[in-house]
């Protein structure tokens, strides 16, 4: 039997992903870029049990949901596919994050799983081939094999579609949870609602097309500002697209219109600070390292403040073979 232990962080994109040109490939409707994290790792292991009648997964511990699980089983199918192997599996999952702190833990959640899976069946894939792996299991899992700054190519089939490293200026985030709730609509029901139903939905996939390629720039450039300004302009284009959708879908309420705010006064005080948020209320304030503190202080009373900073790609920690 094989066992083998990965960690994986999340990490909160600066162009967002929203929107797939392919379900079944998980092909995003456009590239994308984040920055891992270096707080709130999950780390899975997974065990080979070739006795074992079916897979088992718990998280935390207990077992998990149905749903949670057959996600857990379909990506598992598609690693036994490419080792042709029939095994079945016990996968434990730990998460680092308070629950509904905001960010997504299927980021985190599948880097490790892909990476663990692939080592306990013995695949000899590199960082490139996990990060396309991962991606069947969460679109954003993708940039979770990289450390640091990751840019994912759209592509346009499987072997073309993954995350490679970028350089970029140094940051840090500021984690803004205004809302510890779970989120209500999901973000493959609100993707798949904004392709459908909003008209604004082919004017987001050009624009972040087009600031994906400005945003790559200004961080070779090392440009901060830039990277900034792109950040917050991209988290309100995919907000709107998504508010337009029928029935409309809200993530951001008052409590997080109330953070952008703060963060323009901010600015207005010359520190440059800009919030950006995913498929949830919680809002994520990028600065200057040398500044985090202070931007800290500043959005106290909006919620609990934390700031992180870039973080490794998703790693193997442990293989091990017993009898
Ligand atoms: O792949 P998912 O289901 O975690 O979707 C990610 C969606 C956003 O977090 C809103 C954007 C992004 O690029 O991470």
């Amino acid at each position: 039997m094989t066992t083998a232990t990965a960690r994986a962080h999340p990490n909160i994109a600066l162009v967002k992903y929203w929107g797939k040109r392919d379900e079944q490939l998980m092909l995003p409707a456009a590239g994308s870029l984040s920055l891992t994290l270096d707080a709130y790792a999950t780390t899975t292991t997974v065990s080979l049990d070739a006795s074992a009648a079916e897979d088992r997964f718990t998280l935390g511990g207990t077992t998990a949901t149905a749903g949670q699980t057959e996600q857990v089983v379909r990506f598992l199918d598609l690693v036994r596919a490419r080792a042709d192997s029939s095994a079945h599996a016990v996968v434990d999952s730990h998460n680092e994050a308070p629950t509904g702190a905001g960010l997504a833990s299927s980021a985190s959640g599948f880097a490790a799983l892909a990476v663990a899976a692939a080592a306990a069946y013995d695949l000899d894939l590199d960082r490139a081939d996990l990060s396309r792996l991962a991606r069947r299991g969460s679109g954003s899992a993708t940039r979770s094999l990289v450390a640091g700054l990751g840019i994912w190519h759209a592509g346009d089939d499987d072997a073309s579609s993954f995350a490679e490293p970028i350089e970029g200026p140094e940051m840090s985030m500021i984690i803004v949870t205004v809302d510890p709730g779970q989120k209500k609509v999901s973000s493959r029901e609100g993707m798949r609602r904004t392709a459908a139903t909003s008209p604004y939905y082919p004017g987001w996939v050009d624009s972040t097309a087009r600031s994906l390629e400005e945003m790559s720039a200004a961080c070779r450039a090392g440009d901060f500002t830039r990277v900034g300004e792109i950040t917050e302009s991209n988290a309100l284009r995919m907000h709107a697209a998504i508010e337009a959708c029928e029935p409309p879908i809200r993530y951001l309420r008052s409590a997080s219109v109330a953070v952008f705010d703060a963060v323009e006064q901010l600015r207005a005080r010359s520190i440059e600070a800009y919030a950006t948020a995913d498929a949830g209320p919680n809002v994520v304030v990028i600065a200057r390292p040398a500044d985090a503190a202070a931007v800290a202080d500043h959005l106290a009373g909006h919620g609990d403040v934390r700031i992180v900073g870039a973080g490794p790609g998703a790693h193997l920690i442990t293989t091990e073979e017993s009898a």
